[in-house]
C-alpha cells in the first residue's frame, strides 16, 4: 500500500518524505489556496522536483472539456512526474471519461477525482484512469459506507484486472486511514496533520519516559556500585 501526502506545504512534504514513508503528493484547488500555493506552476514544479520519480497530482480548474484537456497537457509538460486530475464529473454532471481517454492515450497519466459511488469507478477504470480517487470523508458525509465502497472497488477491478489503483482521500480522522488501509486501498493520501496523529501515542511517550527514567537509575546504581567498589579497594590496601 502506498501513502500519498495530501498538501502542497513542501516542508511537510519533505519532512515526510525524509523519514521515507512517502511515495507521492496529492492537491486540488482548495489545497493549494489553504497551503498559500498561489503560483501553481511554481509550487508544482517545485513539489515535482523535490519528490522526483513519485507521482505528484494537480488538478485542472475548468467545467469546459476542451480547456481540461488543454490544461491537462499544460500541467503534465511541468514535470516528468506530473498527474492530472480530472473530476469525474463537471459541475453540471457533464462526464469527463472522455477526457480521461483522451489523456491516457497521449500517455498522461490521470487521477480521476472527486469520486463518491462504485458506478464512477467502474467507469473510470473502463476510461483507462490511472487512478481512481474515492473522498471517503465526504461519502461518509452523506451517509454511506466508505470502507466498504473501497473494498467493493478494489475487488472488483482485481477481478477484471483493471490496472487502475485507488487511491483514498478525504481523511478526516485517523480511524478512515486504518479503515481505508484495512478494506484494501492501494493508496491513501494522507494530510500531514494526520500523518503526526499516526505516528505519536500518549501511551507510547509514556513508556519511553519510564525506561528513560529507569535506565538513569540504573546509570546511578552502577555508579554508586563502583563508588562503593574503589572505597572497599582503598581500605584493604591500608
Ligand atoms: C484528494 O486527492 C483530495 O484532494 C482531498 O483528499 C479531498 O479532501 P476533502 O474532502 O477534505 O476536500
Amino acid at each position: 500500500m502506498e501513502i500519498f501526502i495530501d498538501s502542497a506545504k513542501v516542508e511537510e512534504i519533505r519532512r515526510w518524505l525524509e523519514y521515507g514513508v512517502v511515495d507521492g503528493v496529492t492537491t486540488n484547488p482548495t489545497i493549494l489556496l489553504k497551503d498559500g500555493g498561489y503560483d501553481m506552476e511554481a509550487r508544482a514544479r517545485e513539489i515535482a522536483e523535490l519528490v522526483f520519480p513519485r507521482p505528484v497530482s494537480m488538478e485542472v480548474t475548468t467545467n469546459d472539456q476542451r480547456e481540461m484537456i488543454q490544461q491537462a497537457r499544460e500541467l503534465a509538460g511541468w514535470a516528468p512526474n506530473m498527474v492530472v486530475k480530472i473530476p469525474v464529473v463537471n459541475e453540471y454532471g457533464e462526464p469527463s471519461l472522455g477526457v480521461v481517454r483522451t489523456l491516457v492515450q497521449e500517455g498522461i497519466e490521470v487521477n480521476m477525482t472527486a469520486c463518491l459511488s462504485f458506478g464512477q469507478v467502474v467507469l473510470g477504470a473502463k476510461a483507462g484512469a490511472t487512478y481512481i480517487s474515492i473522498f471517503a470523508g465526504r461519502v461518509a458525509d452523506e451517509g454511506h459506507d466508505a470502507p466498504e465502497l473501497i473494498r467493493q472497488s478494489v475487488e472488483w477491478l482485481k477481478t477484471w484486472n483493471y490496472p487502475s489503483k485507488i487511491i483514498v482521500g478525504s481523511i478526516r480522522e485517523v480511524i478512515g486511514i486504518q479503515d481505508a488501509a484495512l478494506a484494501g486501498a492501494h493508496v491513501i493520501t494522507v494530510p500531514p496533520q494526520f500523518m503526526t496523529k499516526l505516528i505519536d501515542h500518549h501511551y507510547s511517550r509514556a513508556t519511553v519516559a519510564q525506561f528513560n527514567a529507569d535506565a538513569r537509575k540504573t546509570l546511578a546504581k552502577v555508579q554508586e556500585l563502583k563508588a562503593l567498589a574503589s572505597m572497599q579497594d582503598l581500605r584493604a590496601r591500608s
